[in-house]
């Protein structure tokens, strides 16, 4: 695991942008991994600054998303496929073909899973974006979550429904499930990017660092991954021991 800290959101986003950027430029044809939730829209805003530079293209480019809630429909602004068109898809040339995000479709929810799941290991990713939730979720990983779950439904946590239902009218109205990549599903990719900021979020980087591998911090299972990059503002690398603003082990 490798660790930069820099000052802000806005360097968080400038740096993790300025890879995810170079890494689309190597491959044009890249398979990526991508999140929602406030600590990538920086990145979204950028990648769409680099393409209309036509510094980048995303004709060639297939994306998965990590999650969605089970219970909304895709034209429900709070839902994640909602959310991707309005904060990336939309603003490039992606061919929506090749954008998959898991459908929260509560009808046939456990097939679509499966059939996800199967998508995924016939597309391994280049590079997997992530943020972390404040209870050091990744996805929608949960506290508890199998460390060799697949693709799977979830029951959310409440310290997750409470943090996102400032996003939606009320607690009462934050579903009570997702559907997400499991934690097998996101270490099989080649090289992950996880992003922080914040002081909420410090204790779950603190975790996810030092903490042993272990279920009760989903994201602790990075540290066993051989290529993980970690972007944090100093808010959220608060706790970390760090001398320099670069740290590796
Ligand atoms: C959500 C998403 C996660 C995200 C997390 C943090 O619950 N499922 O993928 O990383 O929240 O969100 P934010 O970046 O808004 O703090």
């Amino acid at each position: 695991m490798e660790i930069f800290k820099v000052k802000d959101y806005e360097q968080v986003s400038d740096k993790a942008a300025a890879i995810v950027i170079r890494e689309m430029i190597k491959k044009p044809n890249i398979i990526l991994g991508l999140a929602t939730g406030t600590s990538p829209i920086g990145i979204y805003q950028r990648l769409i600054e680099a393409y209309k530079k036509q510094i980048i293209s995303f004709q060639d480019v297939k994306t998965y998303n990590l999650d969605e809630y089970v219970g909304i429909d895709n034209d429900h602004p709070q839902s994640y496929y909602y959310f991707m068109n309005e904060q990336l898809f939309k603003h490039v040339d992606i061919n929506i073909k090749n954008i998959n995000i898991p459908s929260g479709d509560i009808n046939q929810i456990e097939e679509l899973a499966k059939e996800y799941n199967k998508k995924l290991y016939g597309n391994q990713r280049d590079l997997q974006l992530l943020g972390i939730g404040s209870n050091g979720h990744i996805g929608f990983n949960e506290p508890g979550s199998e460390l060799g779950n697949e693709t799977f439904v979830v029951e959310l946590d409440k310290q997750t429904r409470i943090d996102n239902s400032r996003f939606f009218g009320s607690l009462d109205e934050v579903p009570t499930h997702a559907i997400t990549m499991g934690i097998k599903n996101i270490m099989y990719s080649k090289h992950i990017l996880l992003i922080a900021t914040g002081e909420s979020k410090a204790q779950a980087i603190y975790d996810m660092v030092y903490g042993p591998v272990d279920e009760s911090v989903p994201a602790s299972i990075l540290q066993l991954h051989p290529n993980c990059t970690v972007i944090v503002d100093e808010d959220a690398a608060k706790l970390l021991n760090m001398k320099t603003d670069y740290l590796t082990f």
